[in-house]
C-alpha cells in the first residue's frame, strides 16, 4: 500500500478552531497518518487557530495528547509523533478583534498551498473570510474548507454563499460532507459505474425500492446545545442521507470529475417530490430507567426535536417515478448499522410449482461497520424433495475480501483533507447543491412548526418508533433489520 501514496504538494494549512473538539479527534489524528505514510511532506505546515492564548510549545502538547487518544495504533510511534509536531505552529486570533493577524500573515510562505479549514460555528464564516481578504492571508490559490452545519434553512445557506463569494470563489471552497469521504461511500461508485451488471437495472422497470438506513448507537451526549437546535433532519438528513441517496439515484456522469458529478447530483436533488406530512415519522428516544432520555440528555425538559427520522421520499424523472426511496436515521438505536438496500422487484412468473414464497433479489451495501456488499439470490434449496428454492447471500465483506489493503482504509476526513491540497472538488458540495438540499428539508420542517408536531418517543436499543414500521407497511414493504 505504501508504495501506491503520491506525495501531495507542500501546504500551509491553518485550521481556525485549531483547538476544538473536530480538530482533536479527526482532523489532525487524519493529518497525522498521512504524515507517516508519506503523503504529507516534511515542508508543509499546519497552523492552529483560535482564541486561546496558546504559544506553539503548547499546542503540539495539545495535538499530543489529541492523536494519542484518538490516533490509533500509529499514535504509538513516538518518532513520527514528534516529527509530525514539529510541523504544527499556533496563533492567537479572534475575527472580532485586529490583534493576531498580522501575526499570522506573517507565517505564511509564497510558493506553496495554502488552505484554511473553518472548522468553527458557521456565524464566523464570514468575518474570517473578511480577515484573511483584509490582510492579504487568503490570495486567488487558497482553498477554504468550511465544516457543517452550512446553514439552518435554504435562507442562511444562501447568505453564507453569498457571505463567502465575496472573498473566494466556488472553485476554491470545499464544502464538507465526510460521508463522502468514508471508503463504502465512494465504492458505491464503483460498483454502480464500474460493473456492467447493475446499470441495466437500475431503474423503476427492475427496482422496487430503496432503503437506506443510518442507525447509531450514540446518543447526543455532550453535544446537546447544538442538537437540540438541529435534530436528526438537519444533522443528518440534509446532508449525509442526502448524498447517499444522490449517489445511488443518479444518472452517471460522464467522468468521475467534479462538475460532471455535481451537476448530476443536483439534477436528483431538484428531481425531489415535496414530501407529505403523513410521509414522515419523527421519534425522540425515551429513558428505559437507566439509560437518560434525550431531554435529559440535551438538557431541555420540554423539547419536541427529534433524535430519529424516517421519510418516504420520491424522485420525479423517467428512472424513478414509482420507486419509493425509505430513509431513515436516528441515535441510541439497537446498533450501529448503515446499508442501502437496493430491493429489487418480485418475479413475474415462477415456473417452480409450489414455491409460493416472494423470492428477491436484494443488493445490500453496508457502510459500517462490517463494510462489504452483499447480493441476495434464489437457489435451490439442497438435497432430496423437489425444487424448494432458498435465498442467500453472495457476501463480499471488505475486510475478507481485500485483507491487509481493507485494513488500511482511509479515515473520512483524511482523504477529504488531502483532496483539498489536490484541489480535487469531486468529493464536495457545491454551493447549489446544498441550497437545494434545504429547498427540499424546509417545507418539511415548516409543517412541524406549524403542527407543533410531537416526535413518537422510542426505547433506547430499539429500532426507533413503531409508527416508522408502518411507514413500509402501509405499503406492504419491511425494514431490513438493525443489526450490528
Ligand atoms: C455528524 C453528525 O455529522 O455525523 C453526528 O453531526 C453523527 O450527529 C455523525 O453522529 C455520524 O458520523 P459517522 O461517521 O460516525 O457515521
Amino acid at each position: 500500500m505504501a508504495s501506491r501514496v503520491i506525495p501531495v504538494e507542500p501546504f500551509d494549512l491553518v485550521i481556525f478552531g485549531g483547538t476544538g473538539d473536530l480538530a482533536r479527534r479527526k482532523i489532525l489524528p487524519g493529518l497525522f497518518r498521512r504524515f507517516l505514510s508519506g503523503q504529507m511532506t516534511a515542508d508543509s505546515r499546519i497552523i492552529g487557530a483560535a482564541r486561546g492564548a496558546l504559544d506553539a510549545d503548547g499546542y503540539r502538547e495539545m495535538v499530543r495528547a489529541g492523536i494519542q487518544e484518538f490516533g490509533g495504533a500509529e499514535a504509538q510511534d513516538e518518532a513520527g509523533l514528534g516529527s509530525f509536531l514539529e510541523r504544527l505552529d499556533y496563533v492567537s486570533v479572534d475575527a472580532t478583534v485586529e490583534e493576531g493577524w498580522s501575526s499570522l500573515a506573517g507565517l505564511m510562505r509564497d510558493g506553496v498551498v495554502r488552505a484554511f479549514y473553518f472548522s468553527v460555528a458557521p456565524a464566523l464564516f464570514g468575518p474570517l473570510a473578511e480577515r484573511l481578504h483584509q490582510h492579504g492571508i487568503a490570495n486567488a490559490q487558497s482553498r477554504l474548507v468550511v465544516e457543517k452545519p452550512f446553514g439552518r434553512d435554504f435562507e442562511s445557506a444562501r447568505a453564507l454563499n453569498r457571505m463567502l463569494a465575496e472573498h473566494f470563489h466556488e472553485d476554491q471552497i470545499y464544502r464538507i460532507d465526510h460521508y463522502l469521504g468514508k471508503e463504502t461511500v465512494q465504492n458505491l461508485m464503483a460498483v454502480r459505474f464500474g460493473n456492467v451488471l447493475f446499470e441495466p437495472l437500475w431503474n423503476n422497470h427492475y427496482i422496487d425500492h430503496i432503503q437506506i438506513t443510518v442507525a447509531e448507537t450514540v446518543g447526543v451526549e455532550g453535544r446537546g446545545s447544538y442538537y437540540d437546535k438541529s435534530g436528526a433532519m438537519r444533522d443528518m438528513v440534509q446532508n449525509h442521507l442526502m448524498q447517499l441517496l444522490c449517489l445511488i439515484a443518479m444518472e452517471p456522469p460522464s467522468r468521475f470529475e467534479a462538475e460532471a458529478v455535481r451537476d448530476e447530483k443536483l439534477k436528483v436533488i431538484r428531481a425531489l417530490q415535496p414530501v407529505p406530512a403523513h410521509h414522515v415519522v419523527r421519534g425522540q428516544y425515551d429513558s428505559d430507567g437507566e439509560r437518560p432520555s434525550y431531554r435529559e440528555e440535551a438538557g431541555s425538559p420540554r423539547t419536541f426535536t427529534e433524535s430519529f427520522i424516517a421519510i418516504r421520499a420520491e424522485i420525479a424523472n423517467w428512472r424513478w417515478t414509482g420507486v419509493p426511496f425509505y430513509l431513515r436515521t436516528g441515535k441510541k438505536l439497537r446498533a450501529r448499522h448503515s446499508e442501502i438496500a437496493v430491493v429489487f422487484k418480485d418475479l413475474g412468473h415462477s415456473i417452480f410449482e409450489g414455491d409460493e414464497k416472494r423470492h428477491r433479489n436484494i443488493l445490500s451495501i453496508r457502510l459500517q461497520p462490517n463494510e462489504g456488499i452483499d447480493l441476495t439470490v434464489t437457489i435451490k434449496e439442497p438435497g432430496p424433495g423437489g425444487m424448494r428454492l432458498i435465498d442467500r447471500p453472495l457476501d463480499m465483506t471488505f475486510a475478507d475480501a481485500l485483507g491487509e489493503e481493507a485494513r488500511e482504509i482511509p479515515d473520512a476526513y483524511e482523504r477529504l483533507i488531502m483532496d483539498v491540497i489536490r484541489g480535487n472538488q469531486t468529493l464536495f458540495m457545491r454551493g447549489d447543491e446544498v441550497e437545494a438540499a434545504w429547498t427540499w428539508t424546509d417545507p418539511i420542517i415548516a409543517g412541524w412548526e406549524k403542527r407543533n408536531d410531537v416526535p413518537k418517543l422510542y426505547d433506547p436499543g430499539s429500532a426507533g418508533p413503531d409508527d416508522a414500521l408502518m411507514l413500509l407497511h402501509r405499503d406492504g414493504r419491511r425494514w431490513r433489520e438493525i443489526r450490528g
